[in-house]
Order: structure tokens, then C-alpha cells, then sequence
């Protein structure tokens, strides 16, 4: 997604709006993608005027909660899926639809367990949670992700603190790197100036990770939102994101 689809997006927009360049804002795995492209296509630091990046994800070291746990039976769970044939999951098929929608109805009694599924998987913010979004939240998500993208975040989480590219086993990686292990993506080819913006209650994207990442960024300026509770996904939909974060986010920015 970083190395084929990000650019394509880049490029249509620069085209459509005959600009120079962009602003580029992302969240989560949205800063994962840019962090990789600029590592291993280093001209498009050219497009890239300004990034303002919401819980960033290279390293996932100090990652926490569910995602933990998922992450440490990551080599296990990937070859059952291989196994069963499984390539893509959290569709937005008709069961996963019915199931999410029906339980996370506004006036199901099960509303407080989709709630919390949500924040099991990203860390506990009730005060910035807005109830009446969750049916709509149901009805869009989850969206799909291929096993191998989810591999590859479990990868991360287990490799001792590294960004590497995705890990194929020995042989493959032999093949494809022409190393046993696959390569850490080079954070010095990020130059363009990166915002750094982080959650203190995040659980995946946490303050030691970020400030690792911010450290081997060289323009770059770290900021944490100032809510002691602020976690992973209030950065798309806390009741005061406006006032928290995305005001400042786009002033920093600036226009042009
Ligand atoms: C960071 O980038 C900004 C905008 O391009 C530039 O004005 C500033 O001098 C850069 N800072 C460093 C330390 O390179
Ligand atoms: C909560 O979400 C509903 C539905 O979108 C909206 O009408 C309401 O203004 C939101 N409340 C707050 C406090 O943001």
C-alpha cells in the first residue's frame, strides 16, 4: 500500500490539481504507508510539502492490549489462515454486517459489549466516546485487511523493536533482499517535515514508540494531545477532536 497505492494517489491528485505538491495527513496505518514510501521511494519527498501524522505506526514494540496478544500468536494464527485458505478478513460481508449491526443497535443490550470491543483493541476513553456514532460505525466497519497486512503489524510487534519490511522466512527473504532477515526501512530518507501527533492513552501507538520514531525523523516535531485519555481511534472520532487536535493540526500545517 505504501510502495504502489499511496503513490498513485499522490500522483492523481498532483495531476488532477496540477500542484507541486501536497499536505498529507494520516492516521495509523495512513502513517505507515507514508513512512515506507519516502523510505524506499525517496522522490517523493519532492510531492510532499508538509505530514501531519496521527498515531503513528513504524515501530510497535511497546504495543499493548488486544493487538499484544494477537500479536504473540502472530506465526500460529497466520499459518491457519494459510491453511483454511483465508487471505482477507474483517469484511464488510453480509454476516460480519448483520452480527455488528444487530448488536451494536442503539437499543440493544448489547451496545456496552460493542463499545468495548472497540476499546479492547485500542485502549478505554468513555468521556470522549459518542454513543450514537456506534450504529454508523457498525454499518461502515470493519472494512477489510488482508492476513498479510496484519502479519506483517504482528511482525513488528515481535522483531525486538525494528521496522523492517515484511518478514517471508529465510529462503524468500534470501531471494527478494538477498538477506536472511528482511531490511529495516531507511527512516533517514524521510526529509519532508513530519508532525508527530500522539494519543497519551493509546495503546498501540504509544509515547515510547512515537518518540523512537521522532528520533530518527530529521525534521520533525512531536505532540501529545493534550487529554490524558486521548487513544487510538478518538483521533477519527472523539466528541472534542475538533478542540483536542485538529485545529492546531491544520494550523500547523498552514495553508497554501
Ligand atoms: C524543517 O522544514 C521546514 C519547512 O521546509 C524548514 O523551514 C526548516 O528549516 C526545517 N528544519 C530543519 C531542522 O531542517
Ligand atoms: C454524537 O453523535 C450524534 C450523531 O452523529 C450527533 O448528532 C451529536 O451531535 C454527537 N454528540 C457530540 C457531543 O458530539
Amino acid at each position: 500500500m505504501g510502495y504502489y497505492d499511496l503513490p498513485a494517489v499522490i500522483d492523481f491528485i498532483l495531476g488532477a490539481t496540477e500542484s507541486k505538491n501536497l499536505a498529507y495527513v494520516g492516521h495509523s496505518q495512513g502513517t505507515t504507508e507514508l513512512l515506507t514510501l519516502l523510505a524506499t521511494r525517496p522522490e517523493y519527498n519532492e510531492k510532499i510539502r508538509v505530514a501531519a501524522l496521527m498515531a503513528p505506526v513504524a515501530f510497535l514494540d511497546r504495543t499493548k492490549g488486544t493487538v499484544r496478544i494477537l500479536a504473540a500468536f502472530n506465526g500460529l494464527l497466520s499459518r491457519i489462515a494459510k491453511l483454511l485458505g483465508i487471505y482477507k478478513v474483517l469484511t464488510n460481508s453480509y454476516w460480519i454486517h448483520f452480527v455488528d449491526t444487530t448488536l451494536c443497535e442503539k437499543t440493544a443490550p448489547t451496545i456496552l459489549l460493542c463499545e468495548n470491543f472497540l476499546f479492547a483493541l485500542s485502549g478505554f476513553d468513555r468521556q470522549q466516546f459518542n454513543m450514537s456514532l456506534l450504529p454508523l460505525i457498525a454499518d461502515q466497519g470493519p472494512s477489510g485487511a488482508s492476513i498479510k497486512q496484519l502479519e506483517h503489524f504482528g511482525q513488528l510487534s515481535n522483531n525486538g523493536g525494528k521496522f523492517t519490511m515484511f518478514d517471508y522466512g529465510r529462503r524468500s527473504n534470501m531471494q527478494r533482499y538477498g538477506t536472511p532477515h528482511p531490511p529495516e526501512y531507511k527512516l533517514s530518507n524521510v526529509k519532508v517535515p513530519v508532525h508527530l501527533h500522539y494519543g497519551l492513552n493509546d495503546w498501540i501507538s504509544g509515547v515510547q514508540d512515537v518518540t523512537k520514531l521522532s528520533r530518527l525523523l530529521s525534521n520533525c516535531t512531536v505532540k501529545p494531545v493534550p487529554y490524558p485519555k486521548f487513544m487510538h481511534l478518538d483521533f477519527l472520532w472523539a466528541k472534542d477532536v475538533d478542540k483536542l487536535l485538529y485545529r492546531d493540526m491544520i494550523s500547523m500545517i498552514g495553508d497554501r
